[in-house]
């Protein structure tokens, strides 16, 4: 006989009748591929894969999750690299894939603003912004495949935030669904509105917790009509920072890059199955890639080539990209380091940040502390310097056993996260807490803040389904936290 069906699978079953259909997948083969991140280092089998269409499906699906107790994790393109998109309550959870709300609704070439549902591959809307003339400036290597949803709910940062700010900084308005189902629409595209609180802050980097983002009113700028890359070697981390503080004043704020490479990474990128050429005639310790971008009436070229001759003193040596097709080239330097720097297996990931005058010194004091203690392992540095924001991975030696690893990845962040603690830094600058920072940031989170942090999240989710257990520790169901 069978047994009665549980509370859960009853609920299930309750949902699955009233969705319309198609929109919940349910066997094993067709949740597989909501089951794993980019990372490959998180897996959880969803209870159900929901693919609403409207916003009408999704408050359905919520008010039914809501009702029935059953756990919910909204679900972007699954580049996320905190480990937050995947299901992993111990009861399970439906993961909810916007992908199939992917329409930009509209692009607004005189307000500087389009409306975007959160399935919209990044890349995708950035066409469409271009086809307006245009940009979205939202731009780093995942932009393939990660999705606006995500890159609201995780305030992504990338590329060319020094120029024109986070994801935060380019958000108008949200359109959210509570955890109850409830709608809220907030899709403004004002640039200025002091009409009560801004409700849409709370969202912003939620990572899910707070409510389903279902579309965005994004802010969009005027196209360049000149963009100038160049790629830079110096001596020393130092000399890169000092050239960045003369770069800021000196190309009159048209930087829209400014990212640090150490030569290790570049390695990494030569040797890579691409083949990439060595992009200087000699190694240098220290690379830098700089971008700079204008509308017609500036000469860009001479104004970056000037910029580089003045700092001689400096620039040990450098080539400035002769076409677009060139300074792509150079990116692909960037893209291939950070797509093989784990040769194929894990590596310890962080995204830390400190003010930006500390930068060189916490680059050198955090090296040198790993190359006494763990001189096997090869720590891989970049980053977006310009904000302050270093990528220090750590990759173990090969064949090293997975237990070893594991206490090598904890060693190493402890190391990591000393030297950040001592600068007054942060040890998520850009993707976020989800699961993988989470012990680091309860360890050092404000104690008022954490209570205010608890409070919003009980009032927004008061029995805790939406991606229980991500940012904040799980919570009791009572309420008062
Ligand atoms: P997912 O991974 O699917 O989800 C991420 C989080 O958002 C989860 O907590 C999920 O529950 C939540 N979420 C997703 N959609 C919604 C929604 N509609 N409503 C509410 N919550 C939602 N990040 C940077 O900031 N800067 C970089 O330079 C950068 N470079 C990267 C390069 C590579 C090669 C890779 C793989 C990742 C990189 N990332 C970077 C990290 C990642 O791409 C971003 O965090 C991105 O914003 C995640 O988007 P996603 O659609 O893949 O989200
Ligand atoms: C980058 C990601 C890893 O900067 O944040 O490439
Ligand atoms: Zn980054």
């Amino acid at each position: 006989m069978n047994a009665p069906p549980t509370a859960q699978a009853k609920a299930l079953a309750a949902l699955a009748a009233a969705m319309p259909e198609g929109t919940l997948l349910t066997a094993d083969g067709d949740v597989e591929r909501y089951s794993r991140d980019w990372t490959g280092d998180h897996y959880g089998r969803p209870l159900a894969v929901a693919r609403p269409r409207t916003v009408e499906d999704v408050s359905l699906l919520m008010r039914h999750c809501s009702a029935g107790g059953i756990q919910v994790v909204p679900q972007g393109g699954l580049t996320g690299l905190v480990g937050a998109a995947v299901a992993s309550h111990p009861a399970g959870e439906v993961v909810v894939s916007l992908e199939r709300m992917n329409r930009v609704r509209s692009v607004n070439s005189i307000d500087f603003a389009m409306v975007v549902e959160a399935g919209c591959i990044l890349e995708d809307a950035k066409k469409q912004a271009e086809a307006a003339d245009c940009i979205l400036p939202i731009t780093f290597g995942a932009q393939g495949s990660c999705r606006i949803g995500g890159n609201v709910a995780t305030n992504a940062g990338g590329f060319n935030v020094l120029r024109y700010g986070m994801t935060r900084d380019l958000v108008l308005g949200l359109e959210v669904v509570l955890a109850d189902g409830r709608v809220w629409n907030g899709l403004k595209t004002l640039r200025k509105d002091n009409s009560g609180y801004d409700l849409k802050q709370i969202f912003i980097g939620s990572e899910g917790t707070l409510g389903i983002i279902t579309a965005a009113a994004l802010k969009v700028f005027p196209k360049p009509t000149q963009v100038e890359t160049a790629l830079v070697g110096v001596e020393s981390v130092e000399k890169a920072m000092e050239l960045y503080a003369r770069a800021r004043r000196e190309c009159s704020d048209l930087l829209t890059a400014f990212e640090l490479i150490l030569r290790g990474g570049i390695e990494i990128a030569i040797n890579s199955p691409g083949k990439l050429a060595d992009p200087l005639s000699q190694p240098y310790p220290v690379y830098v890639l700089i971008e700079a971008s204008a509308g017609g009436r500036v000469d860009l070229r001479s104004l970056l080539e000037g910029f580089l001759t003045d700092a001689g003193d400096i620039v040990l040596d450098g080539v400035v990209a002769a076409s677009r097709a060139q300074g792509e080239k150079l990116w692909l330097l960037r893209e291939m380091m950070v797509e093989w720097q784990g040769r194929g297996g894990r590596y310890l990931r962080t995204d830390v940040s400190v003010p930006i005058s500390s930068l060189a010194s916490f680059v050198s004091e955090a090296i040198e502390a790993l190359g006494e203690s763990h001189p096997e392992a090869l720590p891989v540095t970049y980053g977006h310097v310009g904000d302050g924001n270093i990528h220090l991975n750590v990759v173990p030696p090969e064949h090293m056993g997975p237990d070893a690893v594991e206490t090598l990845f904890h060693a190493t962040e402890k190391i990591i996260f000393d030297v950040i603690d001592r600068h007054g830094g942060s040890i998520s600058a850009e993707h976020g807490i989800g699961k993988v920072k989470q012990q680091a940031f309860l360890e050092r989170a404000d104690p008022v803040a954490l209570d205010l942090a608890g409070r919003i999240k009980d009032a927004l989710d008061p029995s805790n389904i939406l991606s229980a257990g991500r940012i904040l520790a799980a919570r009791s169901i009572s309420g008062n936290g």
